[in-house]
């Protein structure tokens, strides 16, 4: 018997690649997404996918900060599906900009949906976890989650968060057989950073630094793992009865993890910038 799977984010990049792979091994997919024509194709091919089984998946389109909208969404899912083994909050968006010129306003949203989207469907669904005894919850976190990169400081602040936020909260939950665990992958493939690399107003004292960075991530980007590889490795974690608490996609992320814990800071910084170009 497959898993019941919630995923938030599925329409696109990682969230999509593993919904597939995830529901080709068995596993019932249940999942909300922003993008309408997203979530509609999807669930056209987790159907297809599907279809010598029988199993129905269940997709609907939701803005994770429509908190009404969640628990109508968990529910429609445990009325339909009576129980939930696995949810992973996988909505993240990306911010760039000059910690100086950071737009408040949009910093404000870009945490609502990182810190509080993943308080809200983990939330929604411990209940009926706790009820059955078992279940697991695993976050979408990132490299920044624990090595801040420059021109990233509010997108790293949402991930640090979202780190401690489940940090803590496995040792209330692990008594009632939830387990959770966190992924942090460096860099992928998908449309997620193209979409928020803007360079600094002209003028601005970070321009020259900003376009230096933007231009080596989009070389980094080039070796980066593809949203099918790294979807692999998350349905790999996924189907674990019992995950780490923290998995890599990639040597990379394992990597800087790695030098982030041991090397003293000055020499951590010193690598950092040179790798990125802006020292
Ligand atoms: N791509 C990377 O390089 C990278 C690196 C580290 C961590 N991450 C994290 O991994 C996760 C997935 O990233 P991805 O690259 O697959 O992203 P993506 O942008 O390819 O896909 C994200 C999906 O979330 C949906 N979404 C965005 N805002 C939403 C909202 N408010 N409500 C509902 N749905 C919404 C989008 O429509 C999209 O389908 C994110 O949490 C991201 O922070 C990504």
């Amino acid at each position: 018997m497959g898993q019941v799977v919630v995923i938030t984010g599925v329409a696109d990049g990682m969230g999509k690649e593993a919904a597939k792979l995830l529901a080709a091994a068995g596993d019932t997919i249940v999942g909300f997404d922003m993008n309408q024509t997203g979530i509609d194709a999807l669930q056209k091919e987790l159907d297809e996918i599907s279809r010598a089984s029988g199993k129905s998946h269940h997709l609907v389109a939701l803005n994770i900060t429509d908190r009404p909208g969640i628990l109508r969404f968990r529910d429609d899912v445990l009325a339909k599906y009576g129980r939930v083994d696995t949810v992973l909050s996988n909505v993240g968006i990306g911010f760039f900009s000059p910690f100086e010129e950071a737009d408040l306003d949009a910093a404000q949203r870009c945490l609502e949906i990182n810190i509080i989207g993943t308080a809200a469907i983990f939330q929604a669904f411990i209940p009926a976890m706790r009820r059955q005894g078992s279940g697991k919850l695993i976050a979408m976190s990132s490299l920044v989650g624990q090595v801040p990169f420059p021109f990233e400081s509010i997108y790293s602040a949402s991930k640090f968060a979202v780190e401690g936020m489940v940090m803590s909260l496995r040792y209330e939950v692990a008594p009632f057989g939830i387990r959770v665990a966190l992924i942090q992958p460096a860099q992928v493939s998908t449309s997620f950073a193209a979409t928020i690399h803007t360079l600094p107003p002209e003028g601005s004292p970070y321009r020259e630094r900003a376009r230096r960075f933007i231009a080596r991530d989009d070389v980094l980007i080039k070796s980066a793992p593809t949203p099918q590889q790294a979807g692999r490795r998350i349905a790999a974690v996924v189907r674990q009865a019992r995950p780490a608490f923290h998995n890599q996609l990639d040597f990379m992320s394992t990597f800087f993890l790695f030098l982030n814990r041991f090397l003293p800071v000055r020499l951590r910084d010193a690598i950092l910038l040179n790798h990125m170009d802006i020292k």
